[in-house]
């Protein structure tokens, strides 16, 4: 209907009948968490559906990221640069982990930060950093490669907040790269998130974070952790979640397509490969200088749901105001331009025409 307003996000997770049959095995093993009979047929799928060779389940894609933080973080540094534009997250993430973020600014091209901008601050920071955390923008796949040699260059450990990126994945190495598996992600389970490398020493010291720090048989904490697991129910979601993959994964290129077919010859831009090489369950355009607020404007009129998923930079929250940052002016110009557009299974072909309407 012309007057509906048209939402923004709509998740969907796999409906109880796809479930059920995972969770009839949970009635008879009567294993109800702590790395049980799922948890570790969630993980092979896991490891299978991203080739990474460890994966460490965690209880979110925030967990996850302090977990491989604290593991990898250069000891006696205090810093973990990371880009001001990112969900606030990462930002916790950091701090959760011991480290103070050093904020710093990202492509604008790539939406990203880069080995380049990372090299700069180094320069321009008077400490050396403990780490740098890498954040994919909205599932684009991160530059393993040039991470990897940026690593090599300057002693400084790299993590990735790969949060949408589950699907995007590839070759990971011994820089972890950690995601989300929250509703709102392509591999959604409610909560949950998860570390992924090929460092099976570092999996092994996440994983005993995961559950007290005890590693081995013994109930003996060798390192520090705490309870980060997910539950039995939580893998019996994962499972049929996996299950259910290829087909989501199939509608939400065919949505992208169709949303690059009607803004075909507009002024917008889409992230580079989206749909195509990559998929995401936030997309968004970026509208040309100036252009935001007329945009904003008018999808408001036409009752069209939009939202700036990361805000306007970390810088502009509050609770991170007062941490050390670089310029930031590439954020400011360009976070006000990210808009992310209505991306769900309900949209029909008038709410398409009413969205490309609005957009310069
Ligand atoms: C970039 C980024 N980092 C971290 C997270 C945190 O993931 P979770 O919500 O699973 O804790 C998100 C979640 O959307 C995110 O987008």
């Amino acid at each position: 209907m012309q007057n509906e307003t048209i939402k923004v996000l709509v998740p969907k997770l796999p409906e109880v009948g796809a479930v059920l049959p995972y969770l009839k095995r949970i009635d008879t093993t009567r294993i109800y968490s702590n790395y049980g009979p799922l948890n570790s047929e969630f993980l092979s799928r896991l490891r299978e559906l991203t080739g990474a060779k460890a994966v460490t389940l965690t209880s979110n894609g925030t967990t996850a990221i302090e977990l491989a933080l604290r593991v990898r973080a250069a000891p006696g540094r205090r810093y973990c640069l990371m880009p001001s534009f990112t969900f606030i997250a990462s930002a916790h993430a950091v701090c959760n982990a011991g480290l103070l973020p050093a904020l710093v600014d990202v492509s604008a091209e790539t939406l990203t930060l880069t080995p380049e901008i990372a090299e700069a601050a180094l320069e321009s920071f008077d400490e050396r950093p403990a780490a740098v955390l890498v954040v994919s923008a909205f599932g684009a796949p991160p530059d393993l490669a040039a991470w990897a040699a940026f690593e090599a260059r300057h002693d400084v450990p790299v993590v990735f907040d790969a949060a949408a990126a589950v699907t995007a994945i590839s070759g990971v190495g011994t820089q972890p790269a950690c995601v989300s598996l929250h509703a709102t992600k392509v591999l959604g389970i409610g909560e949950g998130g998860a570390i992924l490398s090929n460092d099976t020493a570092l999996n092994e010291r996440t994983t005993a974070m995961t559950g007290f720090g005890f590693l081995g048989a013994e109930r003996v904490s060798a390192i520090r952790g705490g309870n980060y697991r997910i539950s039995e129910y939580t893998a019996a979601v994962g499972l049929a979640a996996m299950d259910a993959l290829p087909a989501r994964m199939e509608q939400l290129k065919s949505l992208t397509q169709a949303y690059r077919k009607r803004l075909d010859g507009k002024a917008v831009r889409f992230q580079n490969g989206v749909g195509d090489q990559w998929v995401t369950m936030t997309l968004n355009v970026i509208v040309p200088e100036n252009t935001e607020q007329d945009t904003i404007d008018r999808l408001n009129a036409a009752k069209v749901e939009w939202r700036h998923w990361w805000g306007l930079g970390c810088h502009r929250h509050p609770a991170f105001a007062d941490v050390p940052r670089a310029d930031l002016s590439g954020t400011d110009a360009l976070a006000r331009r990210v808009i992310g557009l209505p991306f769900h299974d309900g949209l029909t072909e008038e709410n398409l025409d009413r969205i490309a309407k609005c957009l310069p």
